[in-house]
């Protein structure tokens, strides 16, 4: 009853229908991805933890332990900058498990200088788009196990900047650490819209989320005089927890009233804060032929074709 009420009074407590349901996390050791996962657990929900570091997801899923002894709590060794470790992770699950949630969320930004993944992909892009493209693809046959799978996507406010049209994926024209992030970003929003049309007459549903702002270790990167400036006063002003940030994925992964192709992200002022709610797209984000230049490049990227 509490879940159909309307979003502008959502809260996760009012979080129904997780007892039996398996939710993996990527990044899901840390922030918003590691919050997700406490809030999913409270819910009934087993959770597996996705991450590049076993001891990294080892501190996690023992904290979140400690905290819940009853805690359903699986880990695994996914690597999103290299093809090699999500093959072999998603292969594996895709065998093993039914996902019936999927949460996208591991993420990078502002990365100083262009860098590449260990398969020659742009970091950012690499890891935000390109590694979950590839994860999700490979773990289809997990997730049409489910009798209702949502596949939500961690995007940013980055992602409504106007950046125009997606183009030079891997920065080789031009690189600015943010500039990449907000491509990746943007991807995260037209890969799931793609998703959505294209999954339409299946069970799975495809969301994309922005949290608004949070301090975490994604800032880690922000080392530079201005950035560090930037971060000290958006944090003293409008960032707010871990803990909030994750409502808005935590909306899109159990509410009845999201639907599949929706942008959801804090309704308050600036969108930086606040219930979740969903929200218009970044501008021209649903044109279908951006999104079949995107699938198509990243299948062409990764060599991974997506199977629909
Ligand atoms: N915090 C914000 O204000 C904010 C705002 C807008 C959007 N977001 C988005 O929210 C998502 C979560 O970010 P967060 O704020 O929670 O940051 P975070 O605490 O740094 O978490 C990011 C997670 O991504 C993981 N990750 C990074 N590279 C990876 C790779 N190659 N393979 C696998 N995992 C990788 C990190 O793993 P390690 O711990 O091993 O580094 C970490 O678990 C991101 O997609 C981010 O873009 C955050």
């Amino acid at each position: 009853m509490h879940a159909s009420r309307s979003a502008s009074h959502w809260t996760p407590d009012m979080i129904t229908g997780q007892y039996g349901r398996t939710a993996l996390i990527t990044g899901g050791n840390s922030g918003i991805g590691l919050e997700t996962a406490r809030v999913l657990i409270r819910h009934g929900a087993r959770v597996i933890l996705a991450g590049r570091s076993k001891e990294g997801l080892d501190h996690a899923a023992a904290a979140l332990r400690g905290e819940r002894p009853d805690a359903q709590i699986a880990t695994v060794v996914v690597d999103l900058g290299s093809l090699d470790s999500v093959e072999r992770a998603g292969g594996h699950l895709a065998t093993t498990e039914t996902v019936d949630l999927l949460l996208n969320n591991a993420g990078v930004m502002n990365i100083p200088e262009r860098r590449t993944t260990s398969d020659g992909f742009e970091l950012t892009f690499g890891t935000n788009h390109l590694g979950h493209f590839a994860l999700t693809a490979a773990l289809m046959p997990a997730l049409r196990r489910s009798p209702a799978a949502r596949i939500v996507t961690v995007s940013a406010i980055a992602a409504t900047w106007r950046i125009g049209r997606l183009k030079d994926l891997m920065s080789e024209e031009r690189y600015s650490a943010m500039g990449a992030y907000a491509k990746s970003k943007r991807a995260n929003v037209v890969f799931t819209q793609e998703l959505a049309r294209r999954l339409s007459d299946t069970r799975i549903e495809a969301v994309a989320v922005h949290p608004g702002s949070a301090m975490t270790n994604l800032q880690r990167h922000s080392q530079g005089a201005l950035s560090k400036l930037v971060v000290a006063l958006t944090s003293r002003t409008v960032m707010g927890s871990p803990e909030g940030a994750a409502w808005p994925s935590l909306y899109a992964a159990t509410s009845p009233d999201v639907r599949s192709g929706q942008f959801i992200a804090p309704a308050g002022r600036d969108q930086t804060s606040g219930t979740p709610k969903a929200v218009p797209l970044p501008a021209g984000a649903d044109d279908p032929a951006e999104g079949a230049f995107l699938f198509g490049e990243s299948e062409r990227l990764t060599g991974v074709t997506f199977p629909l």
